[in-house]
Parts: C-alpha cells; sequence; structure tokens
C-alpha cells in the first residue's frame, strides 16, 4: 500500500506549537501580511526576524507527540511490507522527523534553517537569525532570511509531491483547515486521482465534505487509533 499523507498545524497543537486560524490562533494575534510576505519582510526585516526566532525558540522547546509518532510507525509498517508512506507537512517544525519518520517533504519550508537571498544557500540555524548575521557560504552580511514559504510564494517539491500522489492508494489529511492552496486541492487531485480519501482533524474542516472518511477528535488519540486500525489491515493481509 502507498500512503500519502499531508499534515498541518494540527498535529502540532498538543506539543504546544499553536495553530493559525482557530480562534486563539497565530493570525488572530498577528499580521500574516507583516510576518508573512515578501513584502513584509522587506519593510521591516527586524520585525519578521523576531517573530520566526520566536517560533524557533518555541520549537526547540517542544517534543512529538503521540500522532507524530503514530506516522512514524505507520510508515515502518508500511516499508517493512513493501509499501510505502509519503510524509508532506505544510509544518516548518521538525516533530515528525524527531518522532522517527524519514523521509518528509516541507512544503512550507523549515524554522531551523536559514535562506540567502544572495547565494540561496540554505543552512541549519538553531539560534536567533538577524540582520547582523553573515551568509555561512557567501559571507554576505544581512542576506539570511528564514527557510519559511511566505503568502505569494511558490511551495517547495511541487513536482516530487504530484508524482508522489499519482502514485497513491490512499490520501490521508491531518490537522489542517484545508483554506491554504495548493495544499487544500489535493483533496480534489486524489478524487480526480480515483484514490480513496480520509480526514483525521478536530472538526470537520473546510474540504470536509470531500472526504470518503472522516475520524475527528485531538491528533493525539485520533491518529494513533486510526494508524493502530491500518496497521492491524496490514497484518491481516499477511
Ligand atoms: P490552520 O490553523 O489553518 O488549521 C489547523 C487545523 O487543525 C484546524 O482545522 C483545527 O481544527 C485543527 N486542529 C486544532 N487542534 C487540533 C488537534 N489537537 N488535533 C487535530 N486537529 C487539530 O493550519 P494549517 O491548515 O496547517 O503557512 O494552515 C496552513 C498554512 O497556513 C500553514 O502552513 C501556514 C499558515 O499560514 C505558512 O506559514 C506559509
Amino acid at each position: 500500500m502507498r500512503l500519502f499523507v499531508l499534515t498541518g498545524a494540527g498535529i502540532s497543537a498538543e506539543s504546544g506549537m499553536g495553530t493559525f486560524r482557530d480562534t486563539d490562533g497565530i493570525w488572530s494575534q498577528f499580521d500574516p501580511m507583516k510576518l508573512a510576505t515578501p513584502e513584509g519582510f522587506a519593510q521591516d526585516p527586524a520585525l519578521v526576524h523576531d517573530f520566526y526566532n520566536a517560533r524557533r525558540q518555541n520549537l526547540l522547546e517542544a517534543s512529538p507527540n503521540a500522532a507524530h509518532t503514530a506516522l512514524a510507525r505507520l510508515e515502518d509498517a508500511l516499508t517493512q511490507r513493501g509499501g510505502d508512506l509519503y510524509l508532506c507537512t505544510q509544518n516548518i517544525d521538525d516533530l515528525h522527523e524527531r518522532a522517527g519518520s524519514r523521509h518528509v517533504a516541507h512544503m512550507h519550508g523549515e524554522l531551523r534553517k536559514a535562506r540567502c537571498m544572495s547565494c540561496h544557500a540554505v543552512t541549519a540555524w538553531d539560534g536567533p537569525l538577524g540582520l547582523a548575521d553573515n551568509c555561512p557560504s557567501c559571507q554576505k552580511q544581512g542576506s539570511l532570511r528564514p527557510h519559511i514559504v511566505w503568502f505569494g510564494e511558490i511551495p517547495l517539491y511541487m513536482d516530487d509531491i504530484a508524482h508522489a500522489l499519482e502514485e497513491a492508494d490512499m490520501f490521508v489529511s491531518i490537522g489542517t483547515s484545508g483554506s491554504v492552496y495548493p495544499a487544500a486541492g489535493f483533496v480534489s487531485e486524489a478524487r480526480d486521482l480515483g484514490i480513496r480519501t480520509s480526514e483525521i482533524n478536530l472538526d470537520p474542516s473546510d474540504n470536509a465534505y470531500l472526504f470518503d472518511e472522516r475520524h475527528y477528535g485531538p491528533a493525539s488519540d485520533a491518529v494513533p487509533a486510526w494508524v493502530d486500525r491500518i496497521v492491524k489491515a496490514l497484518e491481516a493481509r499477511g
């Protein structure tokens, strides 16, 4: 079985990373136009750096939860049987990797990396990032930005993601509101390809009506329960 899993902020909510569009979400407290657009960064880079520095610090203090761990367990169970789990995340945290997932397509970038706007090198970055920093590759000062895909920019790995979706037998969306494209359109693409679709979320997402199966509850309960069912079905097949 080849599984395509899309995750969003909801899977990391119980790890303390915060979601975006819930009533107390990140975009209810901060203006995404100032903090998550190339124009916002051009206007006030220090403000944008401060925002992502705080989120990076939060991430370093966070740990994966039972939902991240269950997906890593599922990847193992599938690969042991010749199958595959393609994990595509909109999240910029590395909690999937820390839980043991081996291949993660971070379509919106990664918080623990910086990118040089001059030489385009991407560098691991765990400390605060600012205008005084030099790019470790080209040494230029003030040229580093968070390695995050902002509104108006093209998400990463789109060719690879499209290929994985075409190859999949099942599409599962976990912890995303289904309101940010292109990820929000994957369920329709999966349907067009004739792939079975499932949603796991706290509440029905904007796209809930497009899913064949729906499971609602906190990710740390709902994802391990769903993974248990899939693993049992795999074991029954032998
Ligand atoms: P949203 O904040 O839009 O949606 C989070 C979803 O998770 C909602 O549907 C919640 O109901 C659900 N949720 C909350 N807590 C949960 C829990 N404990 N268990 C399961 N589900 C839970 O986040 P995303 O859909 O990921 O982009 O947002 C997509 C993109 O918008 C993000 O990647 C980010 C943002 O702007 C960038 O920053 C580029």
